[in-house]
């Protein structure tokens, strides 16, 4: 455990806001087991924590409701979705056999791929109120808590371990955390309230430099992770592929806003001939005309952060 990490008597944890952000990929197998059992066990409360801060960010239950995007559930669904998980993974990999509440695990079970046009008839949901959502990860958090402390560690660990089941529920609420935080930034702005964590954005702006495209020569291209274990990896990692790629120009530089002005200017979002068909597909559903984060205000973009409103950087 970190030592600005502190744990209270019902497991939850306080955790200093720079603390929660640093973390790196735990290494599987290597170290001494009861230290990397240490050491999952605070990634896993840091990766919680972390995750509901986010939802912090919401100004009242009704904000829970909202839907920030037509293809995607109101973010009651992804509160309580990172911590069901944990529990339907555990009784599939039947290391455990219990429920905490099998409403909730079933209902919030299964998102929705952005996509893929799932159902989302909101008649079709009975949503939890986020005062329940919350008590239950609270039993979520002590329930695995408990479970990284007193489960069997031998390294490395492997695909069949209990532990390995945690890291997957770790990463999946990882990658719920970018996710969902690309849901809040999209709520209107009457729906959200200042946050301490979340507020704090990157406040160096200036003109972009020249951006140019640079050569790169193609080849001989394998993908797959093999069948190494040192890293935790999702089932569709494994395996190998093989491809080959011609040579391509890369641009020199991240796209600044600046740079990609010019394209919104130029009507780039009206012009089928610059997007894949499947791009084309969400230019036209969302009906976009510039950037989901761009905001038009008087015939002049501003740029939405996840919490206000601010002139473009
Ligand atoms: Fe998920």
């Amino acid at each position: 455990m970190s030592p600005d990490a502190v744990h209270h008597q019902d497991n939850s944890i306080i955790l200093s806001d720079s603390n929660l952000l640093k973390t790196h990929t735990i290494i599987l197998d290597q170290g001494d087991p009861e230290e990397k059992r240490q050491e999952i066990l605070d990634y896993f409360h840091k990766t919680f924590s972390l995750y509901e801060t986010l939802f912090e960010c919401l100004k009242d239950d009704n904000a829970f409701y909202a839907r920030a995007n037509s293809l995607r559930h109101p973010l009651i669904f992804y509160y309580g979705h990172t911590a069901v998980f944990f529990i339907n993974k555990l009784n599939v990999a039947k290391f455990i056999d219990t429920r905490i509440d099998a409403t909730l695990e079933s209902t919030l079970a299964i998102g929705v791929d952005e996509m893929s046009w799932d159902d989302l008839n909101e008649n079709n949901y009975d949503w939890p109120t986020p005062k329940k959502v919350k008590a239950y990860r609270d039993k979520v958090r002590t329930l695995v808590d408990h479970f990284i402390r007193s489960c069997e560690i031998t390294l490395p660990i492997k695909q069949t371990d209990p532990l390995w089941v945690i890291m997957m529920g770790i990463e999946h609420e990882r990658i719920h955390l970018e996710t969902s935080a690309v849901l809040v930034r999209e709520l209107p702005l009457d729906k959200i309230r200042p946050h301490r964590f979340w507020s704090k954005i990157c406040q160096s702006s200036g003109i972009a430099p020249e951006n140019d495209l640079l050569p790169v020569s193609g080849g001989k291209l394998t993908l797959g992770k093999g069948q190494s274990n040192q890293h935790f990896g999702w089932d569709n990692e494994y395996g190998s592929y093989e491809t080959r790629v011609e040579d391509f120009k890369a641009s020199k530089y991240l796209v600044s806003n600046q740079e990609y002005f010019d394209f919104v200017k130029d009507n780039g979002y009206a012009r089928e001939n610059f997007w894949t068909e499947e791009g084309w597909k969400w230019v036209s559903y969302r009906k976009a005309e510039a950037p989901v984060y761009w905001v038009k205000h008087s015939g002049e973009y501003k740029y939405r952060t996840m919490l206000e409103v601010i002139p473009m950087p």
